[in-house]
């Protein structure tokens, strides 16, 4: 945790779930925090939180809708120059057949999970690249290396963000700007609400154990990281067996999480 001593760190989606958790793991050391998300009571909750961590860490809370071009371009005018870390954490995904569904939901989980995390990460690297120091954290998800018939496009928004961000980090690299895709599996956080299935909580990474090894992937410069076992088994076993069999083996793994495995059909 000393690469974040003292630094300036915005967190994208630090009102629940994994942002929360980066959030009050980096309270201890870090000198400021600005925290995004669109819900203000929930963001002034995880602020609560971390001046429970650290009275002394400065907090500063922004609302923003990274739907929305004029909320990112504010974002970027606001904090780009004072920030010396990015995490791009916020994201969604709505699970089951996209062809049952209206396309405005893809359209804003496109904007979200691709466009928005892009644009922040172009935006701040520039500034990162002038002060010649920084670092950008973006999340993934072990689903970059699935091809599932029910989360299509959340799988493929992933595929684009581990992609882009592991070119960004040879791009960042010459001038001193660390930059990591975090590829998380399964971790007990809102997200399986927000995507319309019932997990056994019991079953996730807790969302602390995640934050830590995300942090701990960024502060080595890694390019792409997966937190443990299964998830790195999972991402060798998908470059060793035919692309064919890798629906399969997403649904039997995906499948165990499930409170009642049938809403794999249903949805
Ligand atoms: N949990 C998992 O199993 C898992 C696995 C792999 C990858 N991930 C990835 O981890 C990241 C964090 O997800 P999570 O699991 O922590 O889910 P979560 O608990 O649902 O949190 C998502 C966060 O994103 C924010 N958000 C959503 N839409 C937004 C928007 N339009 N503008 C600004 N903020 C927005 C939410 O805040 P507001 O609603 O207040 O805006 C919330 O703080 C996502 O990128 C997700 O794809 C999660």
């Amino acid at each position: 945790m000393k690469y974040y001593n003292g630094k300036t760190i915005l967190i994208t989606g630090a009102s629940a779930g994994l942002g929360k958790a980066f959030a009050i793991e980096l309270a201890e050391v870090a000198e400021k925090l600005i925290l995004v998300a669109r819900r203000m009571p929930q963001l002034e909750e995880v602020a609560a939180l971390c001046r429970a961590v650290n009275n002394k860490i400065v907090i500063e809370l922004a609302t923003a809708d990274l739907n929305q071009e004029s909320d990112r371009k504010q974002l970027i005018d606001r904090y780009a120059r004072k920030s010396t870390i990015l995490i791009n954490n916020a994201g969604f995904d709505h699970f089951g057949d996209i062809f049952k569904y209206d396309f405005a939901i893809y359209e804003k989980m496109i904007e979200l999970n691709v466009l928005a995390l892009t644009q922040l990460t172009h935006a701040f690297g520039l500034e990162m690249i002038k002060r010649k120091s920084g670092g950008i954290l973006n999340i993934s998800s072990v689903g970059m290396i699935s091809i599932s018939p029910k989360s299509v496009i959340y799988h493929a928004t992933k595929s684009y963000v581990s992609h882009f961000t592991e070119g960004a980090h040879h791009a960042l690299k010459p001038h001193g700007v660390n930059c990591t895709a975090f590829c998380p599996g399964a971790t007990a956080t809102d997200f399986y609400k927000v995507s319309g299935t019932s997990v056994a909580v019991n079953k996730l990474m807790p969302a602390k154990q995640a934050a830590q090894l995300g942090l701990a992937a960024l502060a080595r410069n890694d390019k792409l990281v997966f937190p443990g076992l299964l998830n790195n088994l999972m991402y060798l076993g998908s470059r060793l067996v035919p692309r064919s069999w890798i629906p399969f083996f997403f649904k039997l793994v995906f499948s165990q999480y499930l409170v009642d495995k049938r809403e794999w059909d249903r949805a």
